[in-house]
């Protein structure tokens, strides 16, 4: 059983069987539904969370594995009423199109850009390529994440 867990800057506390994965007590406990559940098998990225910034496939660990970790998620990354740069650049890029992969991969892009602030093609392929897009709209994902990588290189000035 967990009691607790640190998620978007904050310690909740739940009662769940710490053998459920991840993904299910996020969604169906704390009601951050935008990781989704995909493949089940750790290869579609749908379900992306970070761990103390590192992304994570949340349909492949147990929530009790997580122990004292910072979570975040899709939910915690506007600020102050404005979304963070990755999820305004998504848009401004119209890097989606059904959506159902868009926060996993918007998780992905915020690990690489917090890692490497300007990723080169490798660092960002090594980022991104276990997100799976069924929609395809890979160049506008890519164009998205330059985008974001100017923004906040210029929001740091
Ligand atoms: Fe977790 Fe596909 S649902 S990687």
């Amino acid at each position: 059983m967990i009691t607790r867990l640190h998620v978007n800057g904050r310690d909740t506390a739940l009662q769940a069987d710490g053998e459920r994965l991840l993904l299910s007590v996020l969604r169906d406990d704390l009601a951050l539904t935008g990781c989704k559940p995909g493949c089940g098998e750790g290869q579609c990225g749908a379900c992306t969370v970070l761990i103390d910034g590192k992304a994570v496939r949340s349909c492949m660990i147990p929530a009790a594995a997580v122990g004292e970790a910072k979570i975040r998620t899709a939910e915690g990354l506007e600020k102050d009423g404005k979304l963070h740069p990755v999820q305004q650049a998504f848009l401004d890029a119209d890097a989606l199109q059904c959506g159902y992969c868009t926060c996993g991969m918007v998780m992905s892009a915020v690990a690489l850009l917090e890692a490497h602030p300007e990723p080169n093609d490798e660092q960002f392929l090594a980022a991104m390529d276990g997100n799976i897009c069924r929609c395809g709209v890979y160049n506008r994902i890519r164009d998205a994440v330059r985008i974001a990588s100017e923004t906040l290189a210029e929001n740091d000035r």
